[in-house]
């Protein structure tokens, strides 16, 4: 029943810091691309109590009390009856680990909460509400490759498509290096970033760097958006560090595997990493290559989990 089933997304070009953390308005603008390996669905109901299932089991910590706050804001903002819901949600990627599972949950809720009330609303409506539950969500409404556009307020700010149906020679291999839930999440995480001096840079490059980004797909030119991609991550993770009080997201595995990356450019097989808010780290290659560097990967780590994944669609529904 009102089912909504909506993929992941990694940022090429990042967000990280807010203008607005009521509703999620971004300090900067973002571009992804959504991926076909890990999604979540979502089902909604209406029920005489608020619950919340997470792949079969009943939540009751602050994942629940987050979804919750969700529904009921978004019941007040589109003046709809405050009724008590139950919402069964179950994760095909592993939960708060930094491999974006904010972004395909979210999505997949507002799906949900869209069917439910009956509300008919098209995509950049739907990326509006999924913006509000988590920023990176908003992307998730679309396949392929989708820019989110900063925007000033709550209605102009929202994603869109640049290409659903990319024909780019584009891989990301996650590397699946630490799963299990981060300690601190990516709304507190970017709250402490903007303590970084350097944060301001991470503001003034987001234009020039997203239109290059946008200058790589459009040129077809994996090498462009590999560095580019990569330096910006890097950037991100570089504030973390530089924030008071400085942190990181990585484990002595994200170096390691940081450093088979330069060997396997040395050795000639061209790859470039990404990493989000958590250890585990996304190797962005060409199809060429992902038998080679999973191999490669799979014997430095003792058989550590890597999933293979390409361009992922927009939110679909069940039923
Ligand atoms: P990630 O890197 O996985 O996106 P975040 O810190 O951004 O990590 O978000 C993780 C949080 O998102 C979880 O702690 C939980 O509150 C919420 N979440 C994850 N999956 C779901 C889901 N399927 N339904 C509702 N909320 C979810
Ligand atoms: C590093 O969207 O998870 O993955 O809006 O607070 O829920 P909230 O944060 P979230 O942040 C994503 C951060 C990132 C980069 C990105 O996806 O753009
Ligand atoms: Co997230």
């Amino acid at each position: 029943m009102n089912t909504a089933i909506a993929h992941t997304n990694i940022a090429l070009i990042k967000y990280w810091g807010k203008q607005d953390e009521q509703l999620r308005l971004p300090l900067m603008s973002s571009l992804s691309m959504t991926l076909d390996a890990f999604y979540t669905d979502t089902s909604i109901e209406f029920a005489d109590e608020d619950k919340f299932y997470l792949n079969g089991t009943l939540q009751t910590d602050a994942s629940a009390q987050r979804v919750f706050t969700y529904i009921h804001k978004l019941q007040a903002l589109l003046n709809l009856r405050p009724e008590s819901v139950v919402i069964k949600s179950v994760n095909h990627v592993p939960t708060a680990a930094g491999l974006a599972s904010s972004s395909s949950a979210f999505a997949a809720l507002a799906g949900a909460f869209n069917r439910l009330y009956k509300l008919d609303l098209n995509h950049k409506q739907l990326s509006i509400l999924a913006r509000i539950g988590s920023g990176s969500a908003s992307r998730s409404i679309f396949g392929g490759f989708s820019i989110w556009k900063k925007g000033v307020t709550s209605d102009d700010s929202f994603a869109y498509p640049i290409d659903e149906n990319p024909t780019m020679d584009l891989h990301l291999l996650a590397i699946e290096l630490d799963t299990k839930p981060k300690s601190l999440s990516s709304t507190e995480g970017m709250k402490l970033a903007k303590t970084s001096p350097f944060f301001n840079h991470w503001l003034e490059a987001n234009d020039s760097e997203l239109d290059a980004m946008i200058s790589a797909i459009n040129n077809n030119d994996f090498t462009a958006l590999g560095e580019l991609a990569e330096y910006n991550a890097n950037e991100m993770h570089a504030i973390n560090l530089s924030a008071k009080p400085g942190f990181t997201y990585f484990v002595p595995e994200t170096l390691k595997a940081i450093e088979l990356i330069h060997t396997l450019r040395k050795n000639g097989i061209e790859c470039y990493y990404t990493i989000d808010a958590g250890p585990n780290v996304k190797v962005l290659c060409q199809l060429k290559n992902v038998k080679d560097i999973q191999k490669y990967f799979v014997s430095e780590f003792n058989n550590v989990k890597i999933v293979s994944a390409s361009f992922g669609p927009g939110i679909s529904y069940l039923d």
